[in-house]
């Protein structure tokens, strides 16, 4: 199934998206959870703190994996992932520290042994079951820049000049660093079910090529056309450059009533 919600907006999709992840953790208390990073997600992950403070939504045996992180980063550095996910999520919510399997920037010698680690940690925990992911306007996912395997698994990439562009606005003047660790396509693709998220025009152009192109690794987001549970969720603007819209829109119609979804994940 790759099902495309197109919402109005982006707070719509925010709102969409986290009733769907509440209501899978609701469903599987020890949800193994894979977290992106991002502008995309952060409405998201506010309505997932909203519906923890409102519902008490329990995230008390859910257990978080990161999907990438940046290398070579000052240790204190506010641009870490790993101090998002705490800013705009786990700071908020009732996660046991043991279940954090948040990426670290390893020191050089220490990369492919620490990728190595993070592939068995994932697999000795079960796998991931729900995987939220953004989408880059060069068509990368987590940070498999476009060239990357299909077949990749995590491992040390080196970021695209377009990618440290984009990054270096909201960097707080700190230099973009060369090189990250990510989950590789591989690894993404074994999650059971991939939440992929985009809003606004500049992304309508990589979406279309990721959900209608041909399959190549150059537009690494076009690896989700492989897997069997993937659904997207789309504002208008990201949705724009589809051909196929009013089919999606009747295939997410009969899934969703208001924001409730009807899905077996
Ligand atoms: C983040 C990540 C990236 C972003 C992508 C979109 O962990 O892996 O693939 O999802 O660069 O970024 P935003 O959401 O800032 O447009």
């Amino acid at each position: 199934m790759m099902l495309v919600l197109i919402t109005e907006t982006s707070e719509e999709g925010s709102r969409k998206a986290g009733s769907l992840v509440a209501q899978t953790i609701m469903q599987t208390p020890a949800l193994r959870l894979g977290l992106a990073a991002g502008n995309t997600p952060i409405g998201l992950y506010r309505n997932l703190v909203d519906l923890h403070r409102t519902t008490h939504l329990d995230f008390s045996r859910v257990r978080l994996f990161s999907l990438d992180e940046f290398i070579g980063l000052r240790s204190d550095s506010p641009n870490h992932y790993r101090v998002f996910y705490h800013q705009h999520l786990i700071d908020h919510l009732n996660i046991e520290p043991a279940h954090l399997h948040l990426l670290s920037g390893p020191a050089e010698q220490g990369i492919a042994s620490s990728c190595v680690s993070y592939e068995r940690l994932i697999q000795n925990q079960g796998g991931i079951d729900l995987q939220i992911l953004g989408i880059g306007r060069n068509g990368h996912l987590g940070f498999n820049e476009p060239g990357s395997s299909l077949n990749s698994r995590t491992r040390r990439i080196l970021l695209s000049a377009s990618t440290k562009q984009n990054l270096g606005r909201v960097f707080y003047g700190e230099p973009v660093p060369e090189w990250a660790v990510t989950m590789g396509l591989g690894t993404i693709r074994e999650a059971r079910t991939l939440l992929l998220l985009a809003f606004g025009a500049h992304k309508a152009e990589v979406v279309a090529k990721a959900v209608e192109g041909p399959l190549s690794a150059f537009t690494p987001a076009s690896s989700i056309q492989l897997h069997p549970s993937v659904v997207l969720v789309l504002d208008r603007e990201a949705a724009g450059s589809l051909t196929n819209q009013e089919y999606y829109r009747q295939q997410s119609s009969q899934v969703m009533k208001g924001d409730q979804w009807f899905l077996e994940l």
